[in-house]
């Protein structure tokens, strides 16, 4: 059996970052089922959340997310979220990653549900795609193994801890068995389940399905969020319109022409994701139609694309220029805030078994995601997979700090 120290299954963002981090206390080895680049954080137009300007602190940011979680967040792993996001920032910004600047400072744009501008993206709305590319270059010119069409197929466990995975090639049809002390599971949402969703190809709940049958624990799986605004226009696939289009001033009318959000909502436009989709689907209901638009024609061309190349380019290249026209739109799959059951360490309940980024719930999004915090959890969490296997502080039978100590006993104690 080949043997790795970690094992990390999995391309986007959590998994690169974390293999970036862990090279540096042993071999590593990515396992994945698709190409390094096959996942969602290449689709993330918004970017991520992060306290940095001076008008924004951890504890606003705290409050937002808590707000936008409908009281089931996490509270303990909220504050970490929310504190521990910057040093992440910049260790992607050492690996390359382009964030936009003005004048030497990282811009910050808003969305719905955010108190204050906190956004900070890259190529306007192509921030994910910009973190995948740069993520991968940096692991593609390690000394980081990769297994591209891979799929793993089963967790390998003994006396509740990880021995390893088995992968099956895709390509060649052989099953393999590799051996490894720690494995980590980064395999995205279940987006693909559904019909109408943003997710790329790839991402079918494997890491969910594989911990599940291992014995681990999966929580919160009723909490499945739908992003408002996904383009729907006939023949072409679900294609996503940046929450940071609402943000920049982007309205939302029916098909009627009428602007709706203001009856449902004080904030309208700018409430929180799950209250805008449940809107727009009732008004999709009263009106008997299948989509609602978005209407950005009042803002200024100029903004609309320099601030959003990507999505006026693709809406372009399928005839619908939207600083002229408005944007067919309607609610669909995107994200799922439940997946498997990880303390504030990424730990699961098996031994040497981690999850991070969409696949793991860390408690941090409760019933709803407040937008663009997905990317910051995949990195501030995903550091903390690195810190908490390093040598020293690790211990085959798990924990040693007090924090430790009590986040185990949350896993136990959760449903
Ligand atoms: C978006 O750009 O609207 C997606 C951002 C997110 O899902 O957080």
């Amino acid at each position: 059996m080949n043997h790795y120290d970690y094992i990390i299954v999995g391309s986007g963002i959590a998994g690169l970052y974390i293999a970036l981090l862990a090279i540096k206390q042993g071999s590593v080895l990515i396992l994945t089922k698709g190409n390094i680049d096959d996942c969602n954080t290449k689709y993330a137009q918004g970017g991520i959340a992060v306290a940095m300007s001076k008008d924004d602190s951890p504890e606003l940011h705290f409050k937002d997310t808590m707000a936008a979680g409908d009281g089931l967040c996490d509270a303990e792993a909220v504050r970490i979220l929310t504190e521990e996001g910057a040093e992440c920032i910049a260790d992607l910004i050492r690996f390359g990653v382009p964030f936009d600047t003005l004048n030497g400072e990282i811009t910050l744009t808003r969305e719905a549900a955010h108190s204050t501008p906190r956004i900070i993206h890259a190529g306007g709305d192509a921030t994910g795609e910009h973190i995948e590319l740069s993520l991968s270059q940096q692991v593609r010119s390690s000394s980081i193994k990769i297994l591209e069409d891979c799929l793993a197929s089963e967790i390998l466990v003994e006396g509740n801890k990880v021995k390893g995975v088995k992968s099956l090639d895709c390509r060649t049809g052989l099953v393999e068995e590799y051996s490894c002390q720690f494995l980590i599971l980064a395999t995205g949402g279940v987006g693909r389940l559904f019909k109408y969703s943003t997710n790329s190809d790839v991402v079918t709940g494997d890491g969910v399905a594989l911990a599940f049958k291992a014995g681990a624990g999966i929580s919160d799986m009723e909490f499945f969020q739908f992003h408002p605004t996904v383009l729907r226009l006939p023949g072409v696939a679900p294609f996503l319109i940046s929450e940071a289009v609402r943000g920049e001033g982007g309205i939302l009318r029916n098909v009627e022409g009428y602007r709706f959000m203001p009856n449902y909502v004080a904030e309208a436009e700018l409430a929180a994701r799950d209250i805008v989709a449940r809107s727009t689907v009732y008004e999709m209901r009263k009106t008997g139609s299948d989509r609602v638009f978005l209407d950005v024609t009042h803002l200024p061309p100029r903004l609309i694309t320099t601030r959003f190349p990507h999505i006026y380019r693709f809406c372009l290249a399928h005839g619908l220029d939207i600083t002229r026209g408005l944007i067919p739109v309607a609610p669909a799959a995107h994200y799922l805030m439940g997946g498997v059951k990880v303390n504030t360490w990424g730990e699961t309940n098996i031994s040497g078994l981690f999850a991070a980024g969409e696949t793991a719930c860390t408690g941090v999004h409760g019933a709803n995601r407040l937008a663009s915090n997905s990317l910051l959890e995949s990195v501030v969490f995903g550091k903390r997979v690195a810190e908490r296997t390093t040598a020293p502080c690790h211990k085959e039978s798990g924990v040693e700090s007090q924090e430790s100590r009590s986040q185990d006993s949350r896993l136990k104690t959760q449903d």
